[in-house]
């Protein structure tokens, strides 16, 4: 059994805890979409990592780590993170396979996002990270982009210059600064040999796990409200960060995606733009962000925090195929009395079926509260569902209930072992 874990909320919802947990149980762990705007957090031992685009599996000894073919690898980012994690003890080298399918983020893509975000202008802006990833996504679509098989070639940098030519022609047209060429395709050429003895056909190598019946872990990037597809649009990424993103990221047959677990916290936060319908701009919402840490893990931008939205959380259920919930982050709400989910949208004075498509009509809705009481004791520490206290038990019942999904895993603190597994997710019975 293969296990996707995706983001069931906007992003950040302690996807890399949750992968950290479960990779001792796998043997290859696969990033399928993104690139380096994920920021995933692991914590262990008094020690925190933070992994951009290199699977977050890597930090498990023997563990096997795929960047898969749908994502796109900025190679500046990925030598700095090799470095980094070589600073730490943790050496990639034998284990970590790069596609030579995937395409390659480049230094004008990221001047590309921020003279795009700058254009936009207030009100229409993403807010994105700035890592160049929808204009790297864009030259994949419009059939452009260069892959990392095209470092294999002599010619690459050749090829690089003329890539920087041509988006040096667009960024000056847009009234940007002009790329310096021959500093660019030295930076990237330079970059590009610390990528080249990672780079694999891991179509073929994922292939043969599954021939082998081995278990593959899919590390999701993002969540499914900033999926290309189904998010927020246009406050969205540009990839398919919820399971429709794991075949055609991963070079492997739909039918091999296996069991997906979605990660939701407790609460809701989103950073950067777009509609937040439980969005809370006051005490409450600063106390979440202060007693969640809630500060972007690649950008340190400060996260907008609000309730728990069953209604989104319903849609993450249908659009991915959820079959398990992860819940991160309950500590964070120890102190809080009383506790609202948002049950349903109204809109217009009308109450709405489903998760709107136009983002105008999203910003526009009434959250519909429920409210339960909270249990104002610490949680962190407790071994099982039953040591938690009652209220804390009725809330995350109440979550399963309104989306139909089962509680898998609880996570009570950002270490390793403050995490409680329900259902082993690899489970062939889910038992
Ligand atoms: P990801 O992008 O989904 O992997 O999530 P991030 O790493 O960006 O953000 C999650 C943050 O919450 C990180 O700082 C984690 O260390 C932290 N975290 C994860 N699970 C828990 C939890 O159960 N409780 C608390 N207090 N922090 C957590
Ligand atoms: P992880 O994997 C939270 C958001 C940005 C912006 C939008 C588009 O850590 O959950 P992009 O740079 O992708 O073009 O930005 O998506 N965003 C994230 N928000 N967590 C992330 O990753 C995110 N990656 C992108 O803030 O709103
Ligand atoms: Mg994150």
């Amino acid at each position: 059994m293969n296990v996707a874990v995706v983001g069931g909320q906007w992003g950040d919802e302690g996807k890399g805890k949750i992968i950290d947990v479960l990779a001792e149980r796998a043997d290859y762990i696969v990033r399928y979409q993104g690139g380096n705007n994920a920021g995933h957090t692991v914590e262990t031992g008094g020690e925190k990592f933070v992994l951009h685009l290199i699977p977050t599996g890597i930090l498990r000894p023997d563990r096997k780590c795929v960047i898969g073919n749908g994502v796109v690898v900025d190679p500046v980012a990925f030598s700095s993170e090799v470095k980094m994690l070589l600073s730490r003890g943790v050496d990639p080298a034998g284990r970590l396979f790069v596609s030579d399918r995937a395409h390659l983020l480049l230094p004008f893509h990221r001047r590309l996002d921020g003279l795009g975000e700058c254009l936009r202008g207030e009100g229409r802006r993403i807010g994105t990270t700035r890592r160049g990833i929808g204009p790297a996504y864009a030259d994949k679509a419009s059939r452009s982009g260069l892959r990392l098989c095209a470092i294999l070639r002599r010619d690459f940098p050749r090829r690089v210059e003329e890539r920087c030519r041509e988006a040096g022609r667009v960024l000056e047209a847009l009234g940007g600064e002009a790329v310096d060429v021959e500093k660019t395709v030295a930076e990237v050429t330079a970059a590009a040999q610390v990528v080249r003895p990672f780079i694999t056909d891991t179509v073929a190598l994922l292939h043969g796990a599954v021939r082998r019946r081995q278990r593959i872990l899919f590390e999701g990037a993002q969540g499914t409200l900033l999926d290309l597809d189904f998010g927020t649009y246009p406050f969205v990424t540009s990839s398919n960060a919820s399971a429709c993103g794991v075949a055609a990221g991963a070079g492997i047959p739909p039918s091999q995606v296996g069991r997906v677990l979605g990660v939701i916290k407790g609460y809701a936060t989103r950073v950067g733009e777009g509609p937040f319908p439980t969005e809370l701009n006051d005490d409450t919402g600063a106390l979440l962000r202060e007693n969640g840490h809630e500060y972007g893990a690649t950008t340190g931008r400060p996260r907008r925090c609000g309730w728990f939205d069953a209604v989104a959380a319903r849609y993450a259920v249908m659009v991915n195929g959820i079959e398990l919930w992860a819940v991160t982050k309950l500590d964070v709400l120890d102190r809080l009395d009383p506790i609202r989910i948002c049950v349903g949208y109204e809109y217009r004075g009308r109450r709405l079926d489903g998760f709107p498509a136009d983002s105008g009509v999203l910003a526009g809705v009434k959250p519909i509260y429920e409210e339960l009481p909270g249990w104002r004791v610490p949680t962190r520490g407790a071994g099982s569902f039953d040591d938690l206290p009652s209220q804390a038990r009725e809330y995350l019942s109440r979550i399963c209930r309104l989306t139909g999904v089962p509680l898998g895993m609880l996570s009570l603190g950002p270490e390793r072992e403050d995490t409680v597994v329900l259902t082993d997710p690899f489970a062939e019975d889910g038992a």
